[in-house]
C-alpha cells in the first residue's frame, strides 16, 4: 500500500462517506429486497446473492417470497419444495443452508443480533453476517468482497500481489472496517455494494460518474483497471462420462446423496461407473463443458442400453431412479443437467 493512503483516506472519512451515500441515496437500484426491507427479505437476498448476479437473483428472490413469505413458512416447508424453488440458481448448499437457519432462527429463544451471533447459523460466513447485522440492526460491520476489494485496493493504489481473494479480503478488512464508522452501516455498505456493481468495474470503470473519483489513487496513475493485482487462478481439467439410458419411456437419474454436499436433494444424469459400464465412441451423444469454481470439466454423455443384467443392477441401488419422461419437471435437477436433458429429449 502506499503508505500515506490508507491514513489519508481514512482521515476523509466523514467527507468520503458523505460523497459515496449522497451518490448512492440517488442512483442505488430499485430492488426488491431493498423496498419495505425486512429481516427476512435482507437474509433471503443476501444468500442468494452470495457468487450470483442481482440480475440472475430478481426472478428466483419474487417467486421465492410469494411461495415462502416468512421464517417460519420456510422453517415449515418440506426440503423438496426449497430445493425446487432454488432450481437453476447454482451453488445449492445455500438452499439447505438457508432451510437450516430458518429452523433454527424459528425455534432459537434469544434471536441473533451481532456478526458473531449470526455466524453460529449455517451458511453464515463474514460478508454475509455483516451484511445482514449491518443492514437490519445497524452493526458497525463491513461487507468485503471481491467487489469491496477492487474499491479500496483502487482507492489507496494497492500494488500488492495478492495471492487470491481471500487474502485480499483478509488485506482489506481493516480499512473496510475503519470506513463504516460514523455512518449508517446498512447504507454504506450497500453503497459499496453498488459502486462495485455499477461504477467501479474490473475491466470498464466508469470513473467520469464515480462519486469518490477524487479520493483515488489509482484513478490519478491513469490505469485504475490494474488494481487489484491477484495470481491468475490455476484451472484443474477433470472429465466425466455420464449415462444417458432410456427404458419404457423412463430416464435414470442418480438422487444425490443426503451426505454429498454439493448433490444433497438433486438428481443428476449418473455416470458411467455408478452402473459399472464402460462407454465407447459409437454411443457418444453430447460433449459439454462448464466450469465450476477452479474446475473446467469436460462431461461427455453416452447412449446406454438397459441390457437385462443391467436393469438388475439398477433395481438394487437406491440412488438410481427410473423418471418417467412427463415427470421431469417433478425432480430438481441443476442447471446445467436440465438443460442438456431437454436438449438431448428435443432431438
Ligand atoms: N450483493 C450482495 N448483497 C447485495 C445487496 N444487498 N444488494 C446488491 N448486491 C448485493
Amino acid at each position: 500500500m502506499a503508505k500515506t493512503s490508507l491514513p489519508s483516506l481514512v482521515d476523509s472519512r466523514d467527507a468520503f462517506q458523505s460523497a459515496l451515500h449522497a451518490w448512492y441515496r440517488v442512483h442505488h437500484r430499485k430492488l426488491p429486497w431493498r423496498a419495505a426491507p425486512s429481516l427476512y427479505k435482507t437474509v433471503v437476498s443476501e444468500f442468494m446473492l452470495q457468487q450470483t448476479q442481482v440480475a440472475t437473483v430478481l426472478p428466483y428472490f419474487d417467486r421465492w417470497l410469494r411461495a415462502l413469505p416468512d421464517f417460519a413458512a420456510l422453517a415449515a416447508a418440506p426440503e423438496a419444495k426449497v430445493m425446487k424453488l432454488w432450481e437453476g440458481l447454482g451453488y445449492y448448499s445455500r438452499a439447505r443452508n438457508l432451510h437450516k437457519l430458518a429452523q433454527a432462527y424459528a425455534t432459537a429463544a434469544a434471536k441473533p443480533r451481532t456478526p458473531a451471533e449470526w455466524r453460529e447459523l449455517p451458511g453464515i460466513g463474514p460478508y454475509t453476517a455483516a451484511a445482514i447485522t449491518s443492514i437490519s440492526f445497524g452493526e458497525p460491520a463491513a461487507v468485503v468482497d471481491g467487489n469491496v476489494v477492487r474499491i479500496l485496493a483502487r482507492l489507496v493504489g494497492e500494488g500488492r500481489l495478492f495471492r487470491d481473494g481471500t487474502e485480499a479480503v483478509k488485506f482489506f478488512t481493516p480499512l473496510a472496517d475503519a470506513l463504516v464508522i460514523g455512518s449508517d452501516p446498512g447504507e454504506h455498505n450497500q453503497a459499496m455494494m453498488e459502486l462495485g456493481a455499477t461504477v467501479c468495474l474490473r475491466a470498464n470503470p466508469q470513473c467520469l460518474i464515480c462519486p469518490v473519483a477524487k479520493f483515488c489513487v489509482a484513478r490519478a496513475t491513469g490505469t485504475p483497471e490494474k488494481f487489484p493485482r491477484l495470481k491468475p487462478k490455476v484451472i484443474e481439467q477433470k472429465a466425466v462420462t455420464r449415462a444417458w439410458c432410456e427404458h419404457r419411456n423412463r430416464l435414470l437419474l442418480r438422487r444425490g446423496h443426503a451426505q454429498a454436499k454439493r448433490l444433497a436433494g438433486l438428481h443428476e444424469l449418473p455416470e458411467t461407473s455408478d452402473l459399472g459400464v464402460k462407454s465407447g465412441a459409437k454411443s457418444l451423444l453430447a460433449v459439454k463443458r462448464r466450469t465450476i469454481t477452479r474446475f473446467a470439466i469436460t462431461e461427455s454423455i453416452h447412449a446406454v442400453k438397459p441390457t437385462a443384467a443391467l436393469l438388475k443392477r439398477i433395481a438394487k441401488d437406491e440412488a438410481l431412479e427410473w423418471v418417467p419422461l412427463k415427470q421431469l419437471d417433478r425432480v430438481t435437477l441443476s442447471g446445467p443437467h436440465r438443460r442438456w436433458i431437454g436438449e438431448l429429449l428435443d432431438r
